[in-house]
Protein backbone atom coordinates (compact mmCIF):
# COMPACT_ATOMS: atom_id res chain seq x y z
CA UNK A 1 0.00 0.00 0.00
CA UNK A 2 1.06 3.40 -0.92
CA UNK A 3 1.87 5.78 2.14
CA UNK A 4 -1.01 8.18 2.51
CA UNK A 5 -3.46 6.79 -0.02
CA UNK A 6 -5.89 4.82 1.35
CA UNK A 7 -5.30 4.94 4.93
CA UNK A 8 -7.99 3.63 6.98
CA UNK A 9 -10.51 6.08 9.07
CA UNK A 10 -8.82 5.94 12.78
CA UNK A 11 -5.37 6.50 10.90
CA UNK A 12 -6.23 9.67 9.34
CA UNK A 13 -7.58 10.59 12.54
CA UNK A 14 -4.60 10.31 14.80
CA UNK A 15 -2.48 11.96 11.79
CA UNK A 16 -4.59 14.91 12.38
CA UNK A 17 -4.35 14.69 16.20
CA UNK A 18 -0.55 14.73 15.97
CA UNK A 19 -1.09 18.17 14.03
CA UNK A 20 -3.27 19.69 16.51
CA UNK A 21 -2.22 18.04 19.81
CA UNK A 22 -4.92 19.99 21.65
CA UNK A 23 -7.76 18.24 19.35
CA UNK A 24 -9.89 21.40 19.33
CA UNK A 25 -11.49 21.25 15.66
CA UNK A 26 -11.15 25.06 13.81
CA UNK A 27 -14.75 24.82 14.13
CA UNK A 28 -15.72 24.38 17.14
CA UNK A 29 -13.06 27.82 17.54
CA UNK A 30 -15.14 29.84 15.22
CA UNK A 31 -18.81 28.44 16.61
CA UNK A 32 -17.08 30.12 19.66
CA UNK A 33 -16.16 33.25 18.24
CA UNK A 34 -20.07 33.43 17.12
CA UNK A 35 -21.73 32.61 20.04
CA UNK A 36 -19.65 35.17 22.37
CA UNK A 37 -20.42 37.71 19.59
CA UNK A 38 -24.32 37.17 19.75
CA UNK A 39 -24.87 36.97 23.47
CA UNK A 40 -22.92 40.07 23.43
CA UNK A 41 -25.13 41.62 21.00
CA UNK A 42 -28.54 40.12 22.55
CA UNK A 43 -27.28 41.77 26.21
CA UNK A 44 -26.60 45.17 24.54
CA UNK A 45 -29.95 44.89 22.59
CA UNK A 46 -31.94 44.01 26.43
CA UNK A 47 -30.25 46.94 27.80
CA UNK A 48 -31.27 49.39 25.44
CA UNK A 49 -34.69 48.18 25.70
CA UNK A 50 -34.87 48.07 29.73
CA UNK A 51 -32.12 50.37 30.41
CA UNK A 52 -33.08 51.00 33.85
CA UNK A 53 -34.56 47.78 34.52
CA UNK A 54 -30.55 46.31 36.22
CA UNK A 55 -30.06 49.92 38.39
CA UNK A 56 -30.12 49.61 41.91
CA UNK A 57 -32.09 51.05 44.26
CA UNK A 58 -29.48 52.18 47.16
CA UNK A 59 -32.31 52.07 49.89
CA UNK A 60 -34.23 48.83 49.24
CA UNK A 61 -35.56 48.75 52.80
CA UNK A 62 -39.59 48.86 52.72
CA UNK A 63 -41.44 52.04 53.69
CA UNK A 64 -38.13 54.08 52.44
CA UNK A 65 -38.24 56.54 49.73
CA UNK A 66 -36.94 54.60 46.47
CA UNK A 67 -33.38 56.09 45.05
CA UNK A 68 -33.04 54.10 41.42
CA UNK A 69 -30.02 56.01 38.98
CA UNK A 70 -29.66 58.70 41.54
CA UNK A 71 -33.41 59.73 41.92
CA UNK A 72 -35.28 59.41 44.48
CA UNK A 73 -38.83 59.18 45.03
CA UNK A 74 -41.50 58.85 47.81
CA UNK A 75 -42.06 55.03 49.23
CA UNK A 76 -44.27 53.37 47.89
CA UNK A 77 -48.14 53.85 49.04
CA UNK A 78 -49.59 50.78 50.71
CA UNK A 79 -52.08 48.91 48.48
CA UNK A 80 -55.89 49.06 49.30
CA UNK A 81 -57.17 45.09 51.01
CA UNK A 82 -60.36 45.69 49.53
CA UNK A 83 -58.84 46.23 45.58
CA UNK A 84 -56.64 43.62 46.72
CA UNK A 85 -59.62 41.10 47.03
CA UNK A 86 -61.64 42.64 44.79
CA UNK A 87 -59.10 42.24 41.69
CA UNK A 88 -58.54 38.59 42.94
CA UNK A 89 -61.36 37.76 42.04
CA UNK A 90 -61.47 39.41 38.99
CA UNK A 91 -57.93 38.45 38.16
CA UNK A 92 -59.19 34.80 38.57
CA UNK A 93 -62.29 35.51 36.53
CA UNK A 94 -60.55 36.77 33.54
CA UNK A 95 -56.93 36.50 33.70
CA UNK A 96 -55.59 33.50 35.13
CA UNK A 97 -56.89 31.28 32.10
CA UNK A 98 -54.32 32.50 30.35
CA UNK A 99 -51.47 33.67 32.68
CA UNK A 100 -51.85 31.58 35.27
CA UNK A 101 -53.97 30.39 38.44
CA UNK A 102 -51.01 31.90 40.25
CA UNK A 103 -49.62 34.41 37.79
CA UNK A 104 -46.99 31.99 36.67
CA UNK A 105 -47.73 33.00 32.94
CA UNK A 106 -48.04 30.26 29.89
CA UNK A 107 -45.50 27.55 29.38
CA UNK A 108 -42.61 28.51 27.62
CA UNK A 109 -43.73 32.39 27.38
CA UNK A 110 -40.62 33.47 26.01
CA UNK A 111 -40.90 31.61 22.88
CA UNK A 112 -42.82 32.81 20.49
CA UNK A 113 -46.06 30.79 18.97
CA UNK A 114 -45.50 29.96 15.09
CA UNK A 115 -47.59 33.14 14.37
CA UNK A 116 -44.95 34.69 15.87
CA UNK A 117 -47.10 36.36 18.71
CA UNK A 118 -45.92 35.82 22.32
CA UNK A 119 -47.54 33.27 24.62
CA UNK A 120 -49.15 34.95 27.77
CA UNK A 121 -46.22 36.10 30.49
CA UNK A 122 -46.29 35.42 34.28
CA UNK A 123 -47.68 38.85 36.35
CA UNK A 124 -45.68 37.68 39.52
CA UNK A 125 -42.10 38.47 39.85
CA UNK A 126 -40.47 36.30 37.43
CA UNK A 127 -42.18 37.94 34.39
CA UNK A 128 -41.73 41.56 33.18
CA UNK A 129 -44.70 43.23 33.81
CA UNK A 130 -43.50 45.35 36.96
CA UNK A 131 -41.11 46.63 34.41
CA UNK A 132 -43.81 48.72 33.19
CA UNK A 133 -45.72 52.07 34.76
CA UNK A 134 -49.08 51.67 35.58
CA UNK A 135 -49.87 53.97 32.44
CA UNK A 136 -48.72 51.19 29.95
CA UNK A 137 -50.15 48.40 31.94
CA UNK A 138 -53.73 49.82 31.91
CA UNK A 139 -53.13 50.83 28.19
CA UNK A 140 -52.43 47.19 27.41
CA UNK A 141 -55.56 45.66 29.90
CA UNK A 142 -57.88 48.08 28.33
CA UNK A 143 -56.30 48.56 24.76
CA UNK A 144 -55.01 45.04 24.16
CA UNK A 145 -51.94 43.89 22.63
CA UNK A 146 -50.68 45.15 19.35
CA UNK A 147 -52.49 43.40 16.90
CA UNK A 148 -49.19 44.16 14.27
CA UNK A 149 -47.38 41.45 16.37
CA UNK A 150 -50.53 38.83 16.02
CA UNK A 151 -50.83 39.67 19.61
CA UNK A 152 -53.50 37.59 22.13
CA UNK A 153 -53.90 39.72 24.59
CA UNK A 154 -57.63 40.85 24.22
CA UNK A 155 -59.03 44.27 25.02
CA UNK A 156 -60.81 44.57 28.25
CA UNK A 157 -62.24 48.14 27.23
CA UNK A 158 -66.93 47.79 27.76
CA UNK A 159 -65.62 44.54 29.68
CA UNK A 160 -64.03 45.76 33.23
CA UNK A 161 -64.46 49.32 34.13
CA UNK A 162 -61.23 51.54 35.08
CA UNK A 163 -61.58 51.08 38.87
CA UNK A 164 -61.69 46.73 38.44
CA UNK A 165 -58.38 47.38 35.98
CA UNK A 166 -56.95 49.44 38.73
CA UNK A 167 -57.76 46.54 41.23
CA UNK A 168 -56.52 43.66 39.48
CA UNK A 169 -53.64 45.86 39.14
CA UNK A 170 -53.30 46.22 42.80
CA UNK A 171 -54.06 42.38 43.30
CA UNK A 172 -50.98 41.79 40.83
CA UNK A 173 -48.54 43.92 42.87
CA UNK A 174 -49.46 42.71 46.27
CA UNK A 175 -48.11 39.45 44.91
CA UNK A 176 -44.78 41.20 43.69
CA UNK A 177 -41.46 40.65 45.71
CA UNK A 178 -40.18 44.24 47.34
CA UNK A 179 -37.86 44.89 45.40
CA UNK A 180 -40.40 44.92 42.39
CA UNK A 181 -42.81 47.07 43.94
CA UNK A 182 -40.55 49.66 44.40
CA UNK A 183 -38.82 49.37 41.30
CA UNK A 184 -42.69 49.38 39.60
CA UNK A 185 -43.24 52.02 41.77
CA UNK A 186 -40.27 54.44 40.68
CA UNK A 187 -40.63 53.62 36.83
CA UNK A 188 -44.33 54.96 37.62
CA UNK A 189 -43.70 58.17 39.14
CA UNK A 190 -40.93 58.53 36.79
CA UNK A 191 -43.21 58.38 33.66
CA UNK A 192 -45.88 60.52 35.67
CA UNK A 193 -43.31 63.50 35.42
CA UNK A 194 -42.26 63.25 32.04
C1 LIG B 1 -56.70 35.03 25.90
C2 LIG B 1 -55.54 35.08 26.73
C3 LIG B 1 -55.34 36.25 27.66
C4 LIG B 1 -56.21 36.73 28.64
C5 LIG B 1 -57.57 36.19 29.02
C6 LIG B 1 -55.50 37.83 29.28
N1 LIG B 1 -54.29 38.03 28.70
FE1 LIG B 1 -52.95 39.48 29.15
N2 LIG B 1 -51.69 38.83 27.73
C7 LIG B 1 -51.93 37.74 26.91
C8 LIG B 1 -50.83 37.57 25.99
C9 LIG B 1 -50.71 36.48 24.93
C10 LIG B 1 -49.91 38.60 26.30
C11 LIG B 1 -48.60 38.90 25.59
C12 LIG B 1 -48.97 39.83 24.49
C13 LIG B 1 -47.88 40.32 23.61
O1 LIG B 1 -46.75 40.55 24.08
O2 LIG B 1 -48.17 40.51 22.43
C14 LIG B 1 -50.50 39.37 27.40
C15 LIG B 1 -49.90 40.47 27.96
C16 LIG B 1 -50.42 41.21 28.99
C17 LIG B 1 -49.80 42.36 29.60
C18 LIG B 1 -48.47 42.96 29.20
C19 LIG B 1 -47.41 42.40 30.12
C20 LIG B 1 -46.01 42.85 29.79
O3 LIG B 1 -45.16 42.80 30.69
O4 LIG B 1 -45.76 43.23 28.65
C21 LIG B 1 -50.63 42.79 30.59
C22 LIG B 1 -50.41 43.97 31.51
C23 LIG B 1 -51.76 41.89 30.62
N3 LIG B 1 -51.62 40.95 29.63
C24 LIG B 1 -52.79 41.99 31.51
C25 LIG B 1 -53.89 41.15 31.52
C26 LIG B 1 -54.97 41.27 32.47
C27 LIG B 1 -55.03 42.28 33.59
C28 LIG B 1 -55.88 40.32 32.15
C29 LIG B 1 -57.20 40.06 32.80
C30 LIG B 1 -58.06 41.19 33.03
C31 LIG B 1 -55.35 39.59 30.99
N4 LIG B 1 -54.15 40.12 30.64
C32 LIG B 1 -56.02 38.56 30.34
C33 LIG B 1 -53.04 36.92 26.91
C34 LIG B 1 -54.14 37.08 27.71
Amino acid sequence: MKRGAKLPGKFQRRKNARKNPLQIPSFSVFALVLLATAALLASALYFQKNPSVEREDSSPEAGQPVTINGVTVPPPPALDASAIVQGEQLYAQHCAACHGVNLEGAANWRVPLPDGSLPAPPHDSSGHTWHHPDSVLIAITRNGGDPARNSRMPAFRGQLTDEEIEAVLTFMKSRWGEEERRYQWWITVMSANQ
